[in-house]
């Protein structure tokens, strides 16, 4: 791999803290780091290289429930020779000169910067002015090595902001520079449906029409929004979760085989699907968790999401009527992420009248926790009857809880920034296609219906999926058990 400089905008940030310190921690341990590639930590705080590395010590021992494992003092010393700390606005435009002329003297030093990734871990405001002012440097040119630039999601939030924003980036960077992060896209266990569907035979042909009654895909989390009200009162649960990760989900699931391998290839699968929901503005619930209001930095007469559940179409030939029951929220009942693809059962099956005997065979892409694909079936009970019961066929990731075989979609999606494969990174077009399928839906909020922590959402959800004749399928914690 090429050595480079990872120049972090916004490394005290919340989204610093908890997802790139950690996964720059684990690529150290794992040896994925290239030699003499530097780590250039940019936010507005003096501190002396001692207190930036301080920094970086406590974030690696602070609760966070994405990184549980040890924190080796050998490896945080190797990777410590490898940060760099430069304190400065971004909207200052000598700030850039400053960070030009250190860049430089490091490269000077045996620490090649030429190659380049910007990270933006800040406020969206900021942009433009990071943008402008790596120009007026010169910073965002390729003369002498890569530079790319890597950006959260959300990108805008709404259609229009949103090809404002794409705009923008387009005027100072070149679309193959530019690497729009969903870090649901680097999950692997979403990843992992390309394989299963396509580099298997079997379970492809059954995947239309003719044989999937209804998809359901939940995102549910037993928390709540934590100290982020001041972030989560602007944007709720729909645009939170919904214009992204349930989208990449339910892409990855439905999608048409690409061509090859490759970023276009896989892209433009991804985006005809997009291209083809169908927004159904009045099949739409939306839900607060009673509390949410008396949060810190949320509004207490606040209107916002914190749940929703909707119904849409595919409208292409494959999934022509079948109908897709999405849900996600905060403070459920359990925190489970899965997409069921749930079976039609024929009239003729055998043994249908018997207890479970016209139960659906259901295809789970378990994404979190329990990760695995399982297939539920029936089969017979042992012994002289004819009994019936559901079992699971799985394939799981994990046989103990510490091993951490999956990689973080951060580390994941850091070494394809660093490959140049923007295989799992959206762009333009796919988030415009999000965006023209959510704003439809956005303008349906209204006073959300309050429901109680713990539960499954407001009742109206239920009734949303039960007047199809319906059910919310209860996520199973029997497989993949650890
Ligand atoms: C983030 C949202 O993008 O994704 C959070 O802002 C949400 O609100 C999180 O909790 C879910 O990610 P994961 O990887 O924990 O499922």
């Amino acid at each position: 791999m090429d050595s480079f400089a990872l120049i972090i905008f916004g490394i005290t940030s919340n989204l610093a803290q908890i997802k790139l310190i950690p996964a720059l921690y684990d690529m150290a341990e794992k040896g994925l780091l290239p030699e003499n590639m530097s780590i250039i930590g940019i936010a507005r705080k003096p501190m002396s290289p001692k207190q930036f590395q301080k920094y970086f010590h406590e974030t690696l021992h602070l609760q966070n429930i994405h990184h549980q494992h040890e924190i080796k003092e050998e490896i945080f010393k190797q990777l410590s020779k490898r940060l760099y700390y430069v304190d400065g606005h971004l909207d200052d435009s000598q700030f850039f000169a400053k960070l030009k002329d250190f860049l430089n003297k490091l490269n000077k030093s045996g620490r090649p910067c030429h190659n380049r990734i910007y990270y933006l871990a800040t406020y969206p405001d900021l942009y433009q002015h990071v943008f402008k002012n790596l120009q007026k440097q010169r910073m965002n040119q390729q003369k002498n090595g890569w530079v790319r630039l890597m950006i959260e999601k959300p990108i805008g939030h709404d259609l229009s902001s949103a090809k404002a924003l794409n705009k923008l980036l387009l005027k100072y960077f070149t679309e193959d520079q530019i690497y729009r992060l969903d870090h649901y896209l680097g999950k692997e266990t979403l990843q992992n449906i390309l394989t299963f569907r396509f580099s298997n035979g079997i379970f492809e042909p059954l995947i239309n029409k003719d044989y999937i009654d209804h998809i359901q895909i939940t995102a549910s989390e037993d928390f709540g929004i934590g100290r982020r009200g001041g972030y989560y009162d602007q944007v709720g649960a729909l645009k939170d979760v919904g214009q992204n990760h349930q989208l990449q989900m339910l892409a990855f699931s439905t999608m048409d085989a690409p061509s090859e391998f490759s970023n276009e290839a896989v892209t433009k699968e991804r985006l005809k699907i997009l291209q083809k929901l169908q927004p159904l503005p009045q099949k739409i619930v939306f839900g607060q968790y009673e509390g949410y209001r008396n949060k810190q930095n949320v509004n207490p007469k606040s209107n916002m999401d914190t749940f929703y559940a909707f119904k849409t179409y595919i409208t292409n030939e494959r999934f022509d009527n079948v109908p897709i029951y999405i849900r996600a929220g905060k403070k459920l009942k359990q925190t489970v992420t899965e997409i069921c693809l749930v079976f039609k059962t024929p009239v003729n099956r055998l043994l249908k009248h018997l207890d479970c005997g016209d139960e659906p065979n259901v295809l789970i892409y378990r994404i979190q926790p329990n990760e695995g694909i399982v297939l539920k079936i029936l089969t017979k009970v042992p012994g002289h009857e004819a009994k019936l019961e559901p079992e699971y066929m799985q394939f799981c990731y994990r046989a103990d809880p510490h091993s951490h075989k999956i990689p973080d979609p951060y580390e994941r999606l850091l070494i394809d920034t660093i490959r140049g494969d923007q295989t799992f990174f959206n762009d333009a077009e796919e988030v415009e296609a999000q965006w023209a399928f959510i704003d439809p839906l956005v303008e349906k909020r209204g006073k959300p219906i309050i429901y109680k922590p713990g539960s499954w959402g407001p009742e109206k959800a239920d009734e949303l999926i039960r007047s199809d004749g319906r059910e919310w399928l209860e996520p199973s914690m029997d497989f993949c058990r650890i």
